[in-house]
């Protein structure tokens, strides 16, 4: 067990049956939390709720794709059926999309990435805050990136609708702190264990005909550091936004890119 940081709250963290999600949800649950756990795949979510549940965590799961409005109301519900009102709500389910140019990305794939970054959280936001309001108190974090800050070629559906997380965030913030409620976002840089950041390593270092070695090392060049985070580097961060421990922080998007981003 950890410092019990989270004792009694209720997290809701989507997309969590792998990759940054899951090391979120394993954190969480060994500071206190019940964690209920979202995604598409069920093996994933039945494997790390098991392995919560064997390290004496709590931990319930409903299979859920967010694009789809009815399933953010169907995973808020399902989880509160399960553990009761949601304390703790971390938006953090997303694909990369499309590694293509603006002029080829196609509108649905555009519109279906939007879908699950942002509009999914501004859906579970909504559904979340008034029993939070009831409370006077919750907290919501929003897993953005460093894409959002910098300027990379080739996935302008996901720096958009992570730079749109970030003003969320904000007029969230700025509606919910007086009462009670705090809303952040972290920008991670690349996380490279996470299967989107594997994927995503192997379709630039073919774009560019460098090996995938040569493509991270390239990458990792621009970051102070010179090394990936880990998601659960990420998760520590995000414990820390969730918990009490940063409890006059509000509308602040955190790096968590071992030097990549200044602002
Ligand atoms: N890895 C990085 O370098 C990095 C850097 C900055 C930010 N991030 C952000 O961190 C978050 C987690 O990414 P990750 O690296 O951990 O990737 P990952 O391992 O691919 O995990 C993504 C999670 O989101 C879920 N998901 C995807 N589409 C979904 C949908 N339509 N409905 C519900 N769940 C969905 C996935 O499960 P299913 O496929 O089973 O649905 C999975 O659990 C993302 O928001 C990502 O943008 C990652």
């Amino acid at each position: 067990m950890g410092l019990m940081l989270l004792k009694d709250q209720v997290a809701l963290i989507t997309g969590s049956g792998r990759g940054i999600g899951r090391g979120i949800a394993h954190l969480f649950a060994k500071e206190g939390a019940a964690v209920f756990l979202t995604a598409r795949t069920k093996e994933q979510l039945d494997s790390t709720t098991a392995e919560i549940s064997k390290g004496g965590g709590r931990a319930g799961y409903a299979t859920a794709d967010l694009s789809q409005e009815a399933a953010c109301a169907q995973a808020v519900a399902a989880a509160r059926e399960k553990f009761g009102s949601t304390d703790i709500l971390v938006n953090n389910a997303g694909h990369y999309g499309p590694v293509v140019p603006v002029e080829d990305y196609p509108l649905a794939e555009f519109d279906k990435v939007i879908a699950v970054h942002l509009r999914a959280a501004f859906l579970l936001s909504k559904l979340a805050l008034p029993e939070m309001y009831a409370r006077q108190s919750g907290v919501i974090l929003n897993i953005s990136s460093l894409s959002a800050k910098a300027a990379y070629s080739w996935g302008c559906a996901y720096a958009a609708a992570k730079a749109g997380l970030l003003g969320l965030t904000r007029v969230t913030a700025a509606e919910a702190a007086p009462k009670g409620v705090r809303v952040n976002a972290i920008c991670p840089g690349p996380v490279t264990e996470t299967q989107m950041s594997k994927d995503l390593g192997a379709v630039l270092a073919k774009k560019i005909g460098l090996n995938e070695d040569e493509q991270l090392a390239g990458f990792l060049n621009g970051v102070l550091q010179g090394r990936a985070q880990t998601a659960e580097e990420i998760a520590r961060a995000a414990l820390f936004l969730c918990s009490d421990q940063s409890s006059a922080m509000t509308g602040q998007s955190i790096n968590v890119d071992g030097g990549a981003a200044f602002y």
